[in-house]
């Protein structure tokens, strides 16, 4: 499977800036076959700079862009929010949901995750759905536990290996620069897997990604680490050199 390796810009960038990082990271894919080769690039800009994005990306087909959020209803009143189906008309391929800055920053379920992940199916588009677990999860022994009531309970029926993939971001690892060890990565996408393949027939060849903290120096060992397909970067994908570098860190 190839890995992907997805940039989570977050509430980050002036517009100038979003330009700027978008064409060093076009200028960076297209001139590196290996990395071509090596893995799929996704960037995930704010709503607002997405239309600089899917300018920028017009004839640039290797790179694709998604969406940080979306609404769990399809259209109507609600004000502020933003539908799957305008991220759709707006060139997204994909939208990430369930991120633990919303889950805990805006009280978001895991059936509100599941609405969500519904609605982007429904407009054709592939579902990051973040789970993980917070440090006192995993200090109580409980992190796989609380993942794998996460994906009970965040994923639909109409999840499949094209439409999904799963990023596993334990809250304690986001913007912290600690990362669980090796072992422990290990583990939770085992177990991930292990509970995806109770479900469904085509779990082998779904996307798990593990996010937080990531860097281009520790990008090599968590991307060789058995059943990590790629990750999900924050801080590290502002800056293109950085970004690609993670990308990079897999041809060796
Ligand atoms: P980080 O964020 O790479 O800055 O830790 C990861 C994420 O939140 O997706």
């Amino acid at each position: 499977m190839k890995p992907l390796i997805a940039g989570n810009w977050k509430m980050n960038c002036s517009l100038d800036d979003a330009k700027r990082l978008i064409a060093d990271i076009i200028n960076g894919v297209y001139e590196d076959d290996a990395l071509q080769a090596a893995a799929d690039i996704m960037v995930f800009p704010s709503f607002l700079h997405m239309s600089a994005v899917r300018h920028a990306l017009a004839n640039h087909s290797l790179l694709a862009f998604g969406g940080q959020d979306c609404s769990a209803h399809d259209d109507g009143a609600h004000t502020g929010d933003i539908s799957a189906r305008m991220l759709s008309d707006s060139g997204c391929s994909a939208v990430i949901v369930g991120h633990s800055e919303r889950r805990v920053g805006h009280t978001e379920t895991s059936s509100d995750v599941n609405e969500k992940v519904r609605q982007i199916h429904a407009n054709k588009m592939v579902a990051v759905v973040c789970v993980g677990e917070t440090l006192e999860d995993r200090e109580a022994e409980r992190a796989e536990e609380i993942v794998q009531k996460q994906l009970q309970e965040s994923l639909p029926a109409s999840v499949n290996a094209s439409n999904t993939i799963i990023a596993y971001e334990p809250v304690w690892a986001i913007g912290t620069g600690k990362t669980p060890s090796n072992g422990e990565i290990r583990m939770m996408h085992g177990h991930i897997r292990g509970y995806l393949e109770e479900k469904l027939a085509d779990a082998q060849n779904l996307r798990i990604l593990y996010g937080g903290s990531v860097k281009p120096d520790n990008a090599a060992d968590i991307l060789k680490i058995n059943e990590v397909n790629g990750a999900l970067v924050g801080g590290a994908s502002l800056d293109a050199d950085s970004f690609l570098g993670i990308a990079k860190a897999i041809t060796g």
